[in-house]
């Protein structure tokens, strides 16, 4: 496989573990071509045209030094300037994929919160009260992520001609489905039964030795659930707090989340919602180890680093 069609691979992965379905996805990529045939010449230019192939727009191929055949990869979480040097020295990494956005993919991070809205929808909030929480909320997260300097490891990779790509929001719909059926397959009656249930999986079990285990930071161990959401591990961010209060009307008893801010917390406690925090880093390591296990399957060499810990699943 060469870069575009691991890039290409891991969008379809990403599109077959999406809440919205493969249909829904098709809608939102239709409405941005819909968008992109209105606009006039001047204004078609400076569109960003990958959005309407690509419904994850904060995962990019970043560079493309050398259009060959990939024989070995490496992954991380955070790949910046560093890490490419570092893949550079190596000698014989033919690709580097990162898992959190840069260049245009974090400028567009915003834009893959879409499916948040069909996420809360999923678990019982009305679609009307989870866009009008949601879209203030994406507006919000745009304007954040102005300040950072995006293009800075792009330049990295295209100085040290290193084939470089990010994905993303594809590789957290490939865990938040991971969890999303082992929740429903398993039903764990209390907080500590899911706790007990994610230290079976082994990013998770790492994550305890290294002191960054799932653990609740609202809610009690011996709480029960209730109904149990995975609203807080695909698009793109944390959603918008005010939502604790929807989810609690919506019957939701505990959220599962990768993080969560003390505003989230706050609003999440008077929501009476328990938050189990399954891992940040561990969380993203499942999602890419996912994704990854297909290339190795295809005869790619994985080599991880950035906190990327590898398992595989076959
Ligand atoms: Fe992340």
């Amino acid at each position: 496989m060469k870069t575009k069609e691991i890039f290409d691979l891991a969008i379809k992965m990403g599109i077959g573990s999406d809440f919205r379905g493969s249909l829904g996805v098709q809608k939102f990529i239709d409405k941005k071509k819909k968008k992109y045939d209105s606009l006039s010449e001047g204004a078609k230019e400076l569109y960003d045209i990958e959005a309407i192939t690509n419904p994850y727009l904060d995962s990019r191929i970043h560079n493309i030094g050398e259009d060959k055949e990939i024989k070995k990869v490496l992954a991380g979480i955070d790949v910046d300037t560093a890490e490419l040097l570092l893949a550079k020295s190596l000698g014989d990494i033919d690709l580097v994929i990162g898992h959190h956005p840069v260049g245009k993919g974090l400028s567009s991070l915003g834009d893959v919160m879409n499916l948040q809205a069909d996420v809360y929808n999923y678990y019982g909030v009305p679609i009307n009260i989870a866009e009008a929480l949601n879209f203030p909320r994406i507006a919000e997260v745009s304007r954040g992520v102005t300040a950072s300097n995006h293009q800075k490891p792009v330049d990295a990779a295209k100085i040290l001609n290193i084939n470089y790509i990010n994905v993303h929001t594809p590789a957290d719909n490939l865990v938040a489905k991971l969890l999303k059926d082992l929740i429903e397959k398993e039903n764990p009656e209390t907080v500590e039964d899911v706790i007990s249930l994610f230290k079976e999986i082994p990013e998770y079990r790492e994550a305890v030795k290294n002191g960054s285990g799932p653990k609740p930071i609202t809610g009690k161990l011996e709480n029960r659930c209730g109904k149990i959401a995975i609203t807080e591990i695909t698009g793109g961010t944390e959603g918008s707090p005010k939502l604790f209060e929807k989810m609690s009307q919506a019957g939701i008893g505990t959220v599962i989340a990768m993080h969560a801010s003390e505003e989230h917390r706050k609003k999440a406690e008077e929501a009476h919602i328990n938050i189990v925090i399954a891992g940040h880093i561990s969380t993203d390591s499942i999602g890419m180890n996912l994704f990854l296990d297909e290339l190795e399957k295809a005869g790619i060499e994985i080599v991880t680093f950035s906190g990327l810990t590898r398992f595989k699943r076959f």
